[in-house]
């Protein structure tokens, strides 16, 4: 009799680990997905007209980050406005700053061309996906 009982103790016992491990692994999964995927949780692209404020922010020849919308706007001749997703195609993180031309990515270090979207280097291997935008009444309006 105490060898059927000695089993379903260590079946029990075994259920337990699995389940104690099972919460322990919760809180490490969480932290990681939030320190690689921060901004991960809304759309990489708007899903309504976004007002980004006056269009002669973006310098001509230049580009500018905006970082709660997660949207990068460069300006390569006067007038004329290209808008790409400024959330990381690797895992989601928001870029962070333009360096000549560059669009860094704080979390793996990938980096984009701000005019085109491209990777410049990984590890992202997918482009910034372009969202329309247009100027009214001198401001940009993006998505
Ligand atoms: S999220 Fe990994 S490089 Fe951007």
């Amino acid at each position: 009799m105490s060898a059927p009982q000695s089993a379903a103790r260590r079946t029990v016992l075994k259920g337990a680990a699995a389940l104690a491990g099972a919460a322990g692994a919760g809180p490490v999964l969480a932290a990681c997905s939030t320190e690689t995927r921060s901004g991960a949780d809304s759309p990489a692209v708007p899903t309504a007209p976004v007002e980004l404020g006056a269009a002669s922010e973006v310098p001509v020849g230049g580009a500018k980050l905006f970082r709660e919308s997660k949207l990068v706007v460069s300006c390569q001749e006067a007038g004329r406005y290209k808008a790409f997703s400024a959330q990381c195609t690797h895992a989601g993180c928001v870029l962070d700053k333009i360096v000549e031309g560059e669009g860094n990515c704080p979390c793996h270090g990938s980096r984009f061309d701000v005019t085109t979207g491209k990777v410049l280097r990984g590890p992202a291997s997918d482009p910034l996906p372009e969202v329309p935008v247009k100027v009214e009444g001198g401001k940009l309006v993006a998505g």
